[in-house]
């Protein structure tokens, strides 16, 4: 277990990487020690949120405790100490995506905030205009849908949808024949949060970099699951929140290429983001400082930079390759139940798993396990269009950190299979 000291040391060096070991991985997550309904808790909602290890939460406590001011702004020393934690964690992202400069790192509220503070800018830039078109894929979150139809109403922008196969991947040849000279913005998810396909964003990257389109990455359900190299990738822009990568909600990461933020005008205006105000002039920050106007989620920032830390005690291969055994366990014995129907069988699927059943609406599903402890999400998991394409109206799904055991998974089976027999 990660000690309380350690926390209040977000500067110490990233350790060695620790072995492996999920029984000593649990101990750093509080909240899975509890029971629920009387039983063990089974938290497989990691796709909406994931828990966090006290290193987290300590660090969050200790700063509200021992170091809280405002920052950018004091010269006296509770500020410096608060503005050097904040930057730290700006670093630790920075690092974390392998970006070429601390400033292309821009703290948003999350992944939401990101894309619209994108659509917003974009707009404002001419960037986008009327006739233009953007390209998203089928299974994009809400989050990636509605902030560009605002643009649309807005712009008379045209947004364009790639079609997914049966088994919940994009298809490559029909992304090619949307592109037209008036494309000028692709924007797709990395990780479908409902389905669980990885996308090959690699190669929808250069497809639309050879005809001189930008692109965005939603990475929010991939960075906690597999390493994200924004130059590796090549983005344009990359977004993702911290609480689905063990740190706390309200705080999370737009990266963008220097050449394109320097191109966007802010977003806020307010304290911060400004050099000077006259009544007649205002002039702006560079970035990161630009696009962050007013007293940001410094707690959040914090809490995020000790996230990533945690994480980096970790070898990624192996939180990979343990949470494949999940995957591949979870869906075998999820087969084995002849009323199951899997949503989303890609090739490369990270760690979540829809599903419906026969005859069992996936809200009685999703209360009736509760009782036996076991936390799944149901409903359309912001992504009604992906609904609309499977023909069903709502999912079950379960989705797995890499905390999650083959024990629970068994609980679960046995739990699924219990209200299966309830119904019948
Ligand atoms: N987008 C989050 C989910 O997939 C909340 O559940």
């Amino acid at each position: 277990m990660i000690s309380v000291s350690e926390a209040n040391d977000v500067f110490v060096k990233d350790s060695k990487f620790r072995k492996f070991d999920v029984n000593e991985i649990r101990k750093d997550f509080p909240i899975l020690a509890r029971e629920v309904n009387g039983k063990p808790l089974v938290y497989f909602d990691n796709a909406a949120t994931t828990q966090k290890p006290n290193i987290v939460i300590d660090s969050m406590t200790h700063y509200y405790r021992y170091e809280n001011a405002n920052i950018h702004r004091g010269l006296h020393f509770l500020s410096e100490v608060a503005t050097e934690q904040y930057e730290n964690a700006r670093i630790k992202v920075k690092e974390f995506v392998n970006a070429m400069s601390v400033s292309e790192i821009i703290l948003t509220k999350g992944t939401t905030d990101g894309i619209n503070l994108l659509a917003n800018t974009m707009c404002r830039a001419d960037m986008l205009n009327e006739g233009d078109e953007i390209i998203i894929s089928h299974m994009e979150h809400h989050a990636n849908i509605v902030p560009w139809q605002l643009l649309c109403d807005r712009k008379k922008t045209v947004l364009k949808v790639i079609p997914i196969n049966d088994d919940g991947e994009i298809i490559i040849e029909e992304y090619k024949k949307l592109i037209s000279p008036k494309t000028k913005l692709v924007s797709i998810v990395h990780t479908s949060n409902t389905l669980g396909t990885i996308n090959p964003v690699k190669e929808v990257i250069d497809i639309a970099h050879e005809n001189n389109i930008p692109v965005i990455i939603d990475a929010a359900q991939a960075v906690a699951h597999q390493r994200v190299d924004v130059q590796e990738l090549d983005c344009d822009f990359l977004v993702f929140s911290g609480h689905k990568l063990f740190g706390p909600t309200g705080i999370g990461v737009l990266y963008g290429k220097t050449e394109f933020l320097n191109k966007l005008p802010p977003y806020q205006g307010g304290g911060d983001m400004i050099r000077t105000v006259t009544f007649e002039e205002t002039t702006y920050e560079d970035i990161p400082n630009k696009f962050e106007a007013g007293t940001p989620n410094i707690v959040g920032g914090i809490g995020l930079g000790v996230a990533i830390k945690y994480l980096n005690m970790f070898n990624f291969s192996d939180i990979q390759n343990y949470e494949n055994k999940l995957l591949e366990y979870a869906t075998e014995r999820m087969l084995e139940i002849n009323l199951v129907r899997l949503i989303g069988t890609a090739r490369n699927k990270a760690s979540v798993i829809s599903f419906t059943v026969d005859g069992i609406h996936p809200y009685d599903l999703g209360t009736i396990i509760d009782t036996d402890g076991v936390a799944l999400r149901t409903g359309h998991h912001c992504t009604q269009p992906l609904m609309k394409r499977f023909n069903v109206p709502a999912t079950a799904r379960a989705s797995f950190a890499f905390y999650n055991t083959i024990d629970e998974i068994d609980v679960f089976i046995k739990a699924l299979n219990k209200v299966i027999k309830m119904f019948s």
